[in-house]
């Protein structure tokens, strides 16, 4: 097929959305839930796959505003019904949950409609590009953090949830050190859409930033260069964190050699890193030079793992009736870093929270 996939899309022509896994059911939850996803472009098929492996959720609908690719993804998947309109997502009592997947400048309208529908709630990150109209939603809603689960994946990942846990290994942590280097940049439309590099794409680590420094910040510094595109695709950030620990972040539009990842955590005890994930781990020995694997292509591939174990842990805070692990007060605090970097960066000067 790949009818219905965009510009930017192609690679999924190769990675054929988890097709493997789709056949092979892998994971039970004990609540029976009725979900329905709304935006099938490259996260919402992501999230397709990985929902489809659990046994207990029945995707009932799925929505985009491509007929063709509504369509589409509802045969592949043998979901019932179909629709280019959302809305009529929410006409539908028997559905329990929502995934919102579609471009950032719809999410916060869809959140609050399925608020207003009762149903629970998974919307990919950012929440929306206005850290004013988060702080609105969460005004508005009290009970929102059992409500609603924001999709700070990496969170997820195996690999950042162990560093978590070992942190105290280290000691007292006193340096973060974040790379996150996309392969390539994205269209020039969902650039547009996306509210620039640091509401969608930095957002990943300043959530990361605070997750492992289980702190706030008080200062903030970013520049940036434009390399790839007409937007700010290049940038490094420094964030001091109030309980003293300092994060750098490295954030690129383009590596030319795949998707770079890494973490590292410097402790007064030691230090942890997370290094890039390749594709295989083979290395072949010559004379002359040392070769090895490739770096995992995309998001797709490196964060496999973590859109599973997101959606145990949204599942599990409904059966256990608890706030979900990332929620739209997390939203919020990414979403101010993300200002923060912006008007460094336009005044060229530090931010002090
Ligand atoms: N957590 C992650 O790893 C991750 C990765 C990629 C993207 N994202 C986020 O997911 C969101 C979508 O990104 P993407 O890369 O999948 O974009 P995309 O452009 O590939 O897909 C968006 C899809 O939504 C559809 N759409 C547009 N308006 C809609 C509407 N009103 N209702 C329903 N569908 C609509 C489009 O036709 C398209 O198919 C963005 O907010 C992005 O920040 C998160």
């Amino acid at each position: 097929m790949n009818a219905g996939l965009k510009p930017g899309q192609e690679h999924f022509r190769f990675f054929p959305l988890h097709k493997k896994d789709t056949n092979k059911t892998i994971h039970t939850v004990d609540t029976i839930l009725k979900i329905a996803v709304i935006g099938l472009g490259r996260i919402g098929q992501i999230h397709l796959a990985a929902l489809k492996t659990f046994k207990n959720i029945k995707i009932t609908a799925v929505s985009d505003i491509s007929p063709e690719l509504a369509k589409w993804t509802a045969a592949e998947y043998q979901i019932p019904h179909f629709y280019t309109n959302y809305q009529d997502i929410f006409q539908q009592k028997d559905i329990d949950a929502v995934w919102i997947c579609s471009p950032t400048s719809y999410h916060l309208a869809q959140v609050k409609e399925a608020l207003d529908s009762n149903k629970y709630i998974f919307c990919e990150k950012p929440l929306d590009k206005d850290s004013n109209n988060i702080q609105s939603l969460i005004d508005i809603y009290p009970d929102l953090n059992h409500r609603l689960m924001v999709g700070f994946n990496r969170r997820f990942d195996p690999d950042f949830a162990a560093v978590k846990a070992s942190l105290k290994k280290i000691g007292k942590p006193t340096i973060i050190k974040i790379t996150s280097r996309d392969p390539f940049p994205p269209t020039a439309e969902y650039t547009r859409a996306s509210g620039g590099i640091y509401n969608d794409m930095s957002i990943h680590d300043l959530d990361m930033a605070r997750f492992i420094s289980e702190s706030e910040a008080e200062q903030v510094i970013a520049v940036g260069s434009k390399n790839y595109t007409d937007d700010t695709d290049t940038t490094l950030i420094t964030i001091k964190f109030k309980n003293g620990i300092i994060c750098n972040i490295d954030n690129s539009r383009k590596a030319s050699y795949g998707y770079d990842q890494r973490l590292e955590i410097l402790g007064d005890k030691g230090m942890i890193s997370v290094e890039n994930k390749k594709i295989n781990h083979l290395t072949f020995y010559s004379e002359n030079s040392l070769e090895s694997s490739v770096l995992e292509p995309f998001f797709l591939e490196r964060y496999k793992d973590s859109y599973i174990e997101e959606i145990k842990a949204f599942i599990t805070s409904i059966q256990e009736k608890k706030e979900f692990p990332s929620t739209g007060e997390d939203a919020l605090k990414a979403s101010i870093l993300a200002d923060a970097c912006e008007k460094s960066l336009e005044q060229k000067k530090i931010i002090f929270l």
